[in-house]
Order: structure tokens, then sequence, then C-alpha cells
């Protein structure tokens, strides 16, 4: 009889949920983004941002040649908003303030009343509504004019972004308690810097050797002033956390080689370490360090193409995160590409990095964002990481979520990673004793996808683009995860679909045949 228990519990345990109840503290959320939501791109006089211009201008650069110029119209229509997110039962709601709203000309001498009006009313509602903001201040939409003064390679962006966090928290610090400086520099810093067929991403620079390096320089020195402002001007009486945004998919070696273990950790420091060994340890890595040094070198030139910190400035960085703001979607295979295909080819980041990806062919694929793989356990491996690399920091997990062409509003899909993606967090947190505190999902609702336009959905919420209303209709996902907040854990009555639950319907029924088996067997 024992093995045939434990083959069962083997069975059953390869795939189970993690059924314990999400910690009392643990918030629940949903996140969106200013550009991709708001709409009203030139309404009572805001700015002109990147993505205006680049949706505008470069209009074959999106997949549907369409731009954020209505979106969900959420600059109208944000009551309703509200109204969802209260129905559904959450306790906080990501999103960002859009800084050509506030300042049109990106700089601090002139504050649009009229976006701050919005901003003002939508904080109110919120917390009459008993939902808690965290709010990001750039989610990529950095105000055309200085954009076109270089953008976050000109070193000078560091005060402008200081004084627009200013402005920020002055008008808005007494509502909002959770800050994030920047979403996802991983992103911008580098799709913004390549433009070939494979990356459309505003501004569209052919820049990548040199400027990826240098608009992550100048966001690390912007965050940290944006930090240290928070901290000396307004911590005491606002008393509210400040971070940032980062993401990374979980590089698993693709074998067990040397040179592949070697690949995970490059993948890892190029794209985690980047930001956070600055923040979290002190200054770049020292794999990016050495690899970016020996590389410029062969590549003739006379010093590294990263941007060296002074000492000062090392100590200026250091330490300006109050909580972990982890963006995480999906996992790579990863392969090291070896040393000798690299020497003499063109300078890049991606070639600095020197790692290839791939997926396992049994990860079940988005539609549409195919880069995004349905792989639970990296989130966990995820976690792990950073408590182990940045000193167990309390964790919030900003964004996850899950693509289709939401041509459904039955989505069982989607609710098969959340649920997967979730229970991986309550493993790290009762496995691993990582202090996991919230979780925003993304999206709220469908919305302009960034170079794939209005063809990837990836929201809990569908929204009409075709109608002016821009009707918004709550898919079977919003109403499973109402199911689990209220539930606050995956308990199994939330009633998913047999087929998208973590366990198989073949599982299942093996299962139940068991069970009876054993019971006549004990009875
Ligand atoms: C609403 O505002 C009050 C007063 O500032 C504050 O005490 C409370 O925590 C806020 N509620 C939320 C959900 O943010
Ligand atoms: C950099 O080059 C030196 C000398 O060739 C070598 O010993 C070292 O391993 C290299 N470091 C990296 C990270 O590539
Ligand atoms: C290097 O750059 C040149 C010119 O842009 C391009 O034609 C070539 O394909 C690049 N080589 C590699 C290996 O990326
Ligand atoms: C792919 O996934 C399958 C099933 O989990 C596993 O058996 C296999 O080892 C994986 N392959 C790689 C290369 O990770
Ligand atoms: C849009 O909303 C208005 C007001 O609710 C309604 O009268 C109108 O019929 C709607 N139009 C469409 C196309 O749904």
């Amino acid at each position: 009889m024992l093995p045939l228990l434990l083959f069962l519990n083997f069975l059953l345990s390869a795939s189970a949920l993690n059924d314990n109840a999400f910690p009392e503290n643990f918030k629940f959320g949903v996140a969106t983004a200013a550009y991709q939501i708001e709409g009203g791109w030139d309404a009572d006089g805001k700015g002109e941002n990147t993505w205006d211009h680049y949706t505008h201008y470069f209009p074959d650069s999106i997949a549907d040649k369409s731009n954020g110029d209505v979106a969900c119209d959420s600059y109208h229509k944000y009551k309703e908003d509200i109204e969802l997110l209260k129905e559904l039962g959450v306790s906080v709601y990501r999103f960002s303030l859009s800084w050509s709203r506030i300042l049109p000309q990106g700089t601090a001498n002139y504050v649009n009343q009229a976006g701050v009006d919005y901003y003002l009313n939508l904080l109110k509602l919120l917390n009459e509504s008993g939902i808690e903001p965290l709010v990001t201040l750039y989610h990529w939409d950095i105000p055309q004019p200085l954009q076109d003064l270089g953008g976050w390679s000109n070193p000078l962006m560091v005060n402008y972004f200081a004084d627009y966090a200013t402005v920020a928290f002055e008008l808005f610090g007494d509502y909002v308690k959770m800050w994030a400086t920047f979403n996802e520099p991983q992103s911008f810093c580098l799709m913004g810097y390549i433009n070939n067929e494979y990356s459309h991403f505003a501004p569209g620079y052919d820049l990548e050797a040199e400027g990826s390096y240098l608009c992550s320089a100048t966001i690390l020195k912007a965050h940290a002033k944006a930090y240290h402002i928070y901290d000396e001007q307004f911590r005491d009486k606002q008393n509210g956390k400040v971070s940032i945004v980062l993401v990374v998919n979980w590089n698993e070696p693709a074998t067990d080689s040397a040179d592949d273990m070697k690949a995970q950790e490059l993948g890892l420091q190029f794209g985690m370490g980047i930001y956070a060994n600055p923040i979290y340890v002190g200054n770049w890595p020292q794999l990016m360090i050495d690899r970016v040094a020996n590389r410029s070198k062969l590549e003739g030139y006379s010093k590294s193409r990263l941007p060296e910190f002074t000492e000062e400035e090392i100590k200026y960085i250091k330490g300006t995160s109050d909580f972990f703001c982890l963006n995480h979607y999906t996992t790579d295979l990863v392969s090291y590409a070896y040393e000798d295909d690299m020497i003499g080819v063109n300078s890049s980041y991606t070639l600095d990095k020197g790692i290839t990806t791939s997926y396992n062919s049994s990860w079940k694929e988005a539609q549409v964002s195919t880069w995004n793989h349905m792989v639970p356990w990296g989130l966990r491996k995820m976690i792990n990481w950073v408590d182990q690399n940045y000193g167990h920091p309390e964790i919030f997990i900003t964004e996850n979520g899950w693509a289709d062409d939401g041509s459904s509003l039955d989505d069982p899909d989607r609710i098969e990673y959340t649920e997967g993606y979730l229970s991986s967090v309550l493993d790290a947190i009762y496995e691993d004793n990582v202090n996991v505190v919230g979780y925003t999902h993304w999206s709220l609702m469908d919305n302009f996808e960034w170079s794939f336009g209005y063809t990837s959905k990836f929201g809990m919420v569908s929204v009409d683009f075709k109608s002016e209303n821009r009707t918004r209709t709550p898919k079977s996902s919003y109403y499973w995860y109402k199911c689990i907040i209220e539930a606050r854990s995956l308990a199994d009555d939330c009633a998913v679909p047999s087929e998208s639950s973590g366990r198989s319907l073949a599982t299942n029924v093996f299962a139940v045949i068991i069970s009876v088996i054993l019971a006549i067997y004990y009875l």
C-alpha cells in the first residue's frame, strides 16, 4: 500500500496548488499605466510625450498602427474604473502619473492645474473607496521636449526628474503611501535604444552599444535623487515608502553545464543586477563591470562603454529603496553564447550579456505576446533569488499577467496562469520564508500594449475599443480573482473550469478512482 500512496502523493503534489491562506496583511490589487489607459492625449493642456510622438510619427511601428490617443479613455472614465476595482474587492490600485499631463513642457515652472485635478479626483475617490494607491511616477512617457534634449542619455535629466518628483510628492503625497519612481528601466533603457525588425519602442533610437548604459546610469541617479528628496523633505509628514519597479524573466540554465550556469548568472546580473545591485549592494555588478570593460577593449574603445560611478555616487545610490517592487511574467532557458563567437562583432548590451534564450516546448505559450510562457515555478525561484541577493527585502509583486487575443470573455488560461503564479507566491512565503507582501495583477483591463497596439490583451476586464464608450465588460478571470480575494486562499470553491485548473482532468479523475479504491480497501 505504501508505494501506491507515495506515488499518489507525488502525482498530486507535482501540480497541486498551495492551499495555505494568504497572510493577513497580504495586499491584492491590479495594475495599469497612464499612457496605456488614459487617452486624453492633448486634453485640457496636456503636453506631448514620447509615446504620443512616436505613435503619431511612426505608426508603422505599432502592430495595428494604433496609438494611445483615446486608449481606454480613463481620463474621462476613471469613475467606472473605480467601480470595477470596488466590485473586484482589491485593496490596492497601481497606476502611473502622466508627467506631461502635470508638467506639459516637462519642466516644473508651469503646472497644469487640470492635470493635477484629474489625479486628485482619482486619489480622493480611491480613498473614499478604501483602495490604497501604489503610484509610479514614470511608466515610459517622458515629455517630448525633454526627449528632444536627449532623453535619458542626457545626465541633466536627473534634475528634471527630481523637480517632477518634488511636485508629485508635494501635490499627492498626502494620499500616496507607496511610490515607485520608475517602471522597468530594463525595458525602456534597452528597447528604446534598439530599432530593428524585432524592436519598435519609443524613442526608437539605434544606440544600443552606449545609449542603453547611459540611460541606465541616469535612471539610477534620478531614482536616488527622488528618494533622497522624499527622505529629506516629505517622509516626516507623509510617512510613505519609495521604491523602483524592476523586472526580469527567470533565467533557467538550458543544461546543467558550467557554461549554462554562467549564462544564468550573466542573464540575471545584466537583467536585474544592473539596477538592483547599485541600489541594494552598491555599484554595478562586478561581473558586468569586467565583462563590458573586456569587450569594450576588444572593440577598440579607450574605456569601458559602461559609465563609471564615483565613490560618492555609489554611496548616494545605495540604500535608496524601502521595499522591492518586482515585475515578473515568464521564464527563459538560457545558454552561454561562446566567447569566440562574440569577439569582433558589433558592440551592444545584448552581446555584452552574451546569452541566447529558448523555451521548453512543454510550456504553454500566450497568444500574440508569444514571449510570455506559463512557468509558475519560475516566480518562486525569482523571488528567492531577489531575497538572497538583496538582503531579504519586503517584496511586492507589482506586475504579473497573461496575454491573449481578447476574442473571448471566457479566459481559462489567464485563470490557470494567475492561480499557478499565486500558488508559487504562497510557496515562497510558506516554504521559503520570503517576505512577499502584495500582488497587483497586470492588468485591470485590456489596454494599449505598446508595439502590439490593441492586438495583445492582458486585462481581467475587456474593453470595446470599437465603441466610443469604451465599454468595459468583466471576463471570467475577473470573477475568479474576486472570489480568490474574498477567500484569501486558492481554495477550490472558486470554480475554475476543469480543463484549466492546476491539475489536469485526467489527474483529477485518476485521484478520484484511487480514493474510491482506497476507501473500499480500508472499509
Ligand atoms: C484615506 O485617507 C485617510 C486620511 O488621509 C487615511 O487615514 C486613510 O488611510 C486613507 N485610506 C486609504 C485606503 O488610502
Ligand atoms: C576579462 O579579461 C580577463 C583577461 O583576458 C579575463 O581573465 C577575465 O576572465 C575576463 N572577465 C570577464 C568577466 O570576461
Ligand atoms: C554589425 O553592424 C553592421 C552594420 O550595422 C551590420 O551590417 C552587421 O550585420 C552587424 N553584425 C552583427 C554580427 O551584428
Ligand atoms: C522540459 O519540460 C519537461 C517537463 O517538465 C522536462 O521533463 C524537461 O526536462 C524540460 N526540458 C528542459 C530542457 O528543461
Ligand atoms: C454610450 O453610452 C451612452 C450613455 O450611457 C448611451 O446612451 C449610448 O447608447 C452608448 N453608445 C454605445 C454605442 O454603446
